[in-house]
């Protein structure tokens, strides 16, 4: 069975890592975040993904006692055990900047490691061109070997949404091209492993790069579009869920749900991995920034609705903000839109005070229960849905939230039915 190296167990790397070696492959993870290999080697993830009814901390724990899966922080190590070598580790993009360095060191560890006969798969989204003009140099200076002749080059892009990873990596279609042929059939023969969905082989890593930058700026561009309506149809006084549910009965129409703005690692970075590019070659891109600018104005519309109902001056005001995830359902909050909403809030005086569930990292305006959070608010903010947060539970935001003012809700989820919330005694405000 295939020995695979896989660099970055992140969102992607880790349940990407346990798919191999859920199918026999011995995997050897790679990280630089020393607690988390020190945690997952002790069977700890926090990650939410699961398949076919098992938790991934379940299935980390198999494959480790199978002895089929380790983390190191090493990755001479890895290179020196792999033949297969897969690559997660992404371009973290800061204020609308991207940086490199994080890709680039991997590939010179790559590089310094790799051995006749080996095959490396890029799996990070990138700059469209990044596999051939910057990866592909790297790997050849380190190595002294050359692709095509000595080790074998490809690119296939990753699709997965998080939470849904591992059936994803199974059943999601996938796309993929290599350096030359050769490259393009042991890429596909690696992926087959765990993806039995078609895979489509392109006719360059260009192509495949250049797509997988174009299906998420797709999205980014359909949200803004709806979040551009949702703002029409506010000033009409008609509800812009029920329109998009009615333009979706249109069979060739997808719209995507309108909500406080884009976050995550994927849609927002999209357009600055494009750009760059994009100015090298000298063409515009006046939709797509635009559709981004829409997209990241809309938590401070957000807070704009909060603000206008409050029944005290912000100075006085508390606010308790439901869900801190970049969307329903994760843990992810990275980027999220409910971190902006929640400093807009703020830097207009209110006190914040903010649960989720799911979400790990630490906050000081974050508490640990819904109770603590609603307690004393004058209104509250529906961000993000989640297991585990009881946000119908009116009686209780009732008992506990403020009594100066009428209490309000925000609902950017389209969450609640009026009927019920108003009858409850709360102003209600939707997107
Ligand atoms: N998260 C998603 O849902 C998703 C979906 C599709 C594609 N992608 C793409 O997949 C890639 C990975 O995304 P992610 O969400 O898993 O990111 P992540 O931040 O969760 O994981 C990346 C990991 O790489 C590690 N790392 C950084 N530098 C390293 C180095 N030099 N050597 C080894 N490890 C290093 C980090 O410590 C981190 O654990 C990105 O390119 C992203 O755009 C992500």
């Amino acid at each position: 069975m295939k020995k695979v190296a896989m660099f970055g167990l992140g969102f992607v790397g880790l349940p990407l890592a346990l798919s191999f070696s859920m199918r026999g492959c011995q995997v050897i993870g790679v990280d630089i975040d020393e607690e988390l290999v020190s945690q997952l080697n002790q069977g700890q993830s926090h990650h939410l993904e699961s398949y076919e009814g098992r938790g991934i901390e379940d299935i980390l724990r198999e494959q480790l006692d199978a002895g089929r899966f380790r983390a190191v922080t090493d990755g001479r190590i890895a290179m020196q055990e792999c033949d297969h070598i897969i690559v997660t580790v992404g371009i973290p993009v800061e204020k609308q900047a991207h940086d490199m360095k994080p890709l680039l060191s991997v590939c010179h560890t790559i590089g310094q490691g790799l051995k006749k006969g080996d095959l490396v798969l890029i799996r990070s989204t990138v700059i469209p061109g990044t596999t051939r003009e910057v990866i592909l140099p790297i790997l050849e200076e380190e190595s002294g070997l050359k692709a095509g002749q000595d080790f074998d080059l490809a690119y296939s892009s990753e699709r997965i949404a998080e939470g849904r990873a591992f059936h994803e990596f199974e059943h999601m279609p996938a796309a993929l091209a290599g350096w030359d042929e050769e490259a393009t059939r042991r890429a596909f023969e690696l992926i087959s492993i765990v993806t039995k969905a078609p895979i489509t082989q392109a006719s360059c890593m260009e192509v495949v790069e250049t797509s997988k930058v174009m299906e998420n700026i797709s999205r980014d561009v359909n949200i803004a579009m709806s979040n551009e309506f949702a703002l029409f149809c506010k000033s009409m006084g008609i509800d812009i869920f029920e329109v998009i549910a009615v333009a979706n009965t249109h069979q060739r129409v997808n719209l995507l749900t309108p909500g406080p703005g884009v976050g995550g690692y994927c849609l927002p970075n999209a357009l600055y991995y494009l750009l760059p590019k994009a100015q090298e070659l000298d063409v515009p891109l006046r939709l797509l920034t635009t559709a981004r600018q829409v997209n990241d104005d809309m938590p401070r519309y957000v807070a704009d609705l909060v603000l206008r109902n409050l029944p005290v001056a912000p100075s006085k005001a508390r606010i308790a903000v439901l869900g801190l995830a970049m969307k329903d359902y994760s843990n992810d909050d990275r980027m999220s839109p409910a971190l902006a909403v929640i400093e807009a809030l703020q830097e207009a005086g209110c006190e914040v005070r903010a649960f989720d569930p799911a979400v790990s990292c630490s906050y000081p305006f974050k508490v640990d229960s819904l109770e603590e959070a609603v307690s004393g608010a004058h209104g509250i903010a529906i961000l993000a849905r989640q297991h585990g947060m009881d946000t119908m539970n009116l009686d209780l935001f009732q008992q506990l939230m403020a009594d100066d003012g009428q209490p309000f809700i925000v609902d950017t989820k389209n969450f609640y039915d009026p009927e019920i919330v108003w009858k409850q005694g709360f102003k209600l405000e939707r997107l």
